[in-house]
């Protein structure tokens, strides 16, 4: 028998699960007010693939005790979740009057995030993950000006609020996802399809907003690290022989991306040629006051890598498409299983942003990584999907691709799983299940799958067998 080596981590790393409010929450008054655009949207015929909503979702909101003593007894020693917008600001502010979060939902944020300090567990917090406040969506969402006022005043209400529980802020979760699935794919809500201009009227506005909120939070939380996380998707010409591919291919990237991150590290949105020639986009791209390094550690979320091809409505598509044809074994979501494309990632791509301003290494925090299997919304206990080995299979080849990188130089210094458990994944609804804890919903039981037992073992040990 062979010893197989051990792939230690460096001491302290962080371990942890990442969910987000709407996904998992079922916050009542969110709910029965529909006081968010997303809760909005689930009731609309044909926008949730599997005819569900998020109107329960995991229970999160009454059950956040007992899930947090799941965290514990996976060794996790770190949590990320994130703010809802919508329940802490149900309402406009009016002219004059001092604004201020309910208290209810303050009360059940104080309650969930002092759970996690009470267990020593380091908190990661993010103000945007895609859903907005109804009447904020009402006055245009993150294509109106207001967004970043708005934005700003929420995250110095956050600060004062819970400052003292969270150790990382993330302002804004995926800007380019979010902007894509919104503004082209149609797929979120407000759901335009292929407007590019207000695709990036919105990532100008977050750029302006992440900026503001950064200095609230420095502010009123000197020393916690502030960041934004990006989706990075390396990109791959589909025919390696076509120049046109590799043009797409060189689009894409930079414009999902390369754009967002380069303008926070210069201070400056930059839309690359023949778009910056538009008129309407040139008004949209120059400095930003404020925005400069904003960016204190870079938060990655990696999944998959993504096959372009050229499109013959050139240059109205200038983007190309996404090839639905893949090369390697897909998960329920048709992404591919692609873990070196992680390496490239840390190792490679962001390089542009491995030094700070002062020219200090950033430090990079994974903050979402994870698969899904496709298992209907009304399963209830039993033994179904909880021998999970493809789920082993991409946590542990991504986590021994993680690890060559830092032992190549990359500065990593967590990992966090995409998700602690099955939750509410957007168009595609309840049905594809990323947990490592499996949810019954008409039962709302929750099983550990074999998945979490492997993770609580390298969270125990700071790392795994080379497998
Ligand atoms: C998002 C999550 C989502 C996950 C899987 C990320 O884009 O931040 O909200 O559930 O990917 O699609």
């Amino acid at each position: 028998m062979t010893d197989r080596r051990f792939l230690n981590f460096p001491a302290g790393f962080l371990w942890g699960a990442a969910t987000s409010h709407f996904q998992v929450e079922g916050h009542p008054e969110e709910m029965s007010a529909r006081t968010s655009d997303w809760s909005e949207w689930t009731t609309l015929d044909g926008k949730i693939s599997d005819q569900t909503t998020a109107d329960q979702a995991c229970d999160f909101y009454n059950r956040y005790a007992s899930d947090i003593e799941i965290c514990r007894k996976l060794n996790l020693n770190c949590f990320r979740i994130s703010l809802n917008w919508p329940a802490l600001c149900p309402d406009p502010p009016k002219e004059g009057e001092p604004y201020t979060f309910n208290a209810e939902t303050v009360a059940y944020y104080r309650g969930m995030l002092s759970g996690l300090k009470a267990e020593g567990i380091t908190t990661l917090v993010t103000l945007f993950h895609f859903t907005l406040p109804r009447w904020l969506a009402g006055a245009g969402g993150w294509t109106s000006p207001d967004s970043i006022k708005e934005f700003e005043r929420f995250a110095a209400l956050a600060a004062d609020a819970f400052g003292d529980l969270v150790d990382y802020w993330i302002t804004i979760n995926e800007p380019l996802a979010y902007a894509y699935q919104s503004y082209v794919n149609g797929a979120w809500p407000p759901g335009f399809r292929n407007d590019y201009l207000k695709a990036f009227q919105a990532i100008r506005n977050m750029l302006e907003a992440h900026g503001k909120a950064y200095a609230a939070l420095h502010q009123r939380t000197p020393g916690k690290p502030v960041s934004f996380t990006m989706h990075w998707r390396p990109f791959t010409a589909k025919h390696r022989w076509n120049p046109l591919d590799h043009m797409v291919r060189y689009y894409r990237d930079y414009v999902f991306n390369l754009m967002f991150p380069l303008a926070v590290q210069k201070g400056d949105l930059q839309f690359p040629y023949p778009l910056s020639s538009n008129e309407e986009v040139k008004k949209l791209s120059g400095p930003i006051p404020g925005l400069k390094g904003t960016m204190d550690y870079l938060a990655i979320n990696y999944y998959t890598r993504e096959l372009s091809e050229f499109s013959y409505k050139w240059p109205i598509d200038i983007f190309g498409v996404a090839s639905t044809e893949h090369e390697l074994e897909v998960n329920c979501m048709g992404w591919e299983h692609f873990p070196d494309g992680l390496y490239n990632t840390l190792s490679y791509d962001v390089s542009p942003f491995k030094y700070n301003l002062d020219g200090t290494l950033r430090p990079i925090i994974i903050t979402e990584n994870g698969f899904a299997t496709a298992f209907s919304h009304d399963l209830n206990e039993g033994d179904w999907s909880l021998a999970d080995d493809k789920r082993i299979n991409y946590l542990t080849s991504h986590l021994t691709a993680l690890h060559h990188a830092i032992a190549d130089g990359a500065n990593v210094q967590g990992y966090i799983y995409w998700s602690l458990m099955d939750n509410f994944e957007w168009a595609e609804g309840l049905r594809p299940r990323f947990g490592l804890i499996r949810i019954a919903y008409p039962s709302q039981e929750r099983t550990m799958r074999h998945s979490a037992m492997v993770y609580a073992d390298i969270a125990k040990r700071n790392g795994l067998d080379d497998p």
